[in-house]
């Protein structure tokens, strides 16, 4: 059997088959999706946020996670980055593969930090520097030594398009920088405990149009090596900056699929009214 002969069904029939016999690279390697959720739900409180959502996300492509205010898409993610293990009321049930592999398959520890998260509001540690923002994440998973933690620094920054802004003044206070710059700082800081897929809510919703464009400069960069899977409100943003487009509605996912169809032949009707502005 030639290489072109077999199909998509067929590799992931043979890495599940040989799960087992393979190590984590080529475990990594061979899926071709970081991310797949199987009747993912989440209630609170006896009340129904998202239900039953089967979702698969590829390696290296941006998602847009789109739909109106309340549809359960901020809950989606988080379910995705295991917040709601800390949220009262909260009852997640459904499954969440890595890799093809189911996360209580692997050590709690280390899916938090394959899973990172970057919200709307620019959360930087306020009493900290930018070396030490850059840096928190990664003294909680194991010692470095200073020059390893320099080069880390250094490169979550360039990664984050932050470097060049900051390269001079690590040792300020993080409150010193503007909002985008604030946003940048909070994806180098994500960066730095390497991932390998982040999440982001509406992450310049709060920002300027320049601000923004440099993030999304910075998410097209990033995609080569990461899954990326981003909510937005913008349309926009979401049809030049993704290379999928899921669309909720009420708890459900409607749709999902290649952001250049959804956008101009989409199959669900609610999708093209959400998508021309018929409600929102
Ligand atoms: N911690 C919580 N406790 C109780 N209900 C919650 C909680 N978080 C979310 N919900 C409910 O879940 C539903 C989905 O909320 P969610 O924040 O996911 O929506 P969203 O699509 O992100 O909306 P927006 O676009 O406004 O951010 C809403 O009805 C909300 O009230
Ligand atoms: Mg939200």
């Amino acid at each position: 059997m030639t290489d072109e002969s077999i199909n998509i069904t067929s590799v992931e029939e043979v890495l599940t088959a040989n799960d087992a016999a393979l190590t984590e690279e080529e475990i990594y390697e061979k899926s071709k999706f970081s991310l797949e959720t199987e009747n993912l739900c989440v209630s609170f409180h006896g009340r129904e946020a998202i239900s039953d959502i089967n979702s698969k996300f590829r390696k290296h492509s941006i998602t847009a996670i789109i739909g109106p205010s309340g549809c359960g898409k901020s809950t989606f993610l988080r379910a995705l980055n295991f917040m709601h293990d800390l949220t009262p009321g909260a009852l997640v049930s459904g499954s969440i593969k890595i890799h093809g592999k189911d996360i209580s398959e692997y050590d709690m520890t280390d899916v938090r930090r394959r899973v990172g998260m970057v919200f709307q509001k620019p959360n930087p540690f306020p009493t900290m520097s930018i070396y030490e923002n850059v840096s928190a994440g990664l003294t909680l998973y194991k010692r470095h030594k200073r020059k390893e933690l320099d080069e880390i620094v250094e490169r979550a920054l360039v990664h984050a398009g932050l470097w060049e802004e900051t390269k001079d003044r690590l040792k300020v206070s993080a409150m010193a920088l503007s909002g985008g710059q604030q946003q940048r700082l909070c994806i180098a800081r994500t960066l730095a405990i390497n991932p390998e897929i982040i999440l982001f809510d509406e992450p310049t919703s709060a920002l300027d149009p320049i601000s923004t464009s440099r993030i999304e400069e910075t998410l097209h960069t990033l995609k080569k090596d990461y899954t990326i899977i981003i909510v937005t409100h913008n349309m926009q943003q979401a049809s030049r900056l993704s290379d999928y487009t899921s669309f909720f509605f009420l708890g459900k996912l409607i749709e999902h699929g290649k952001t250049r169809t959804i956008f101009t032949s989409p199959k669900n009707t609610l999708t093209e009214e959400y998508i021309i502005g018929k409600f929102g």
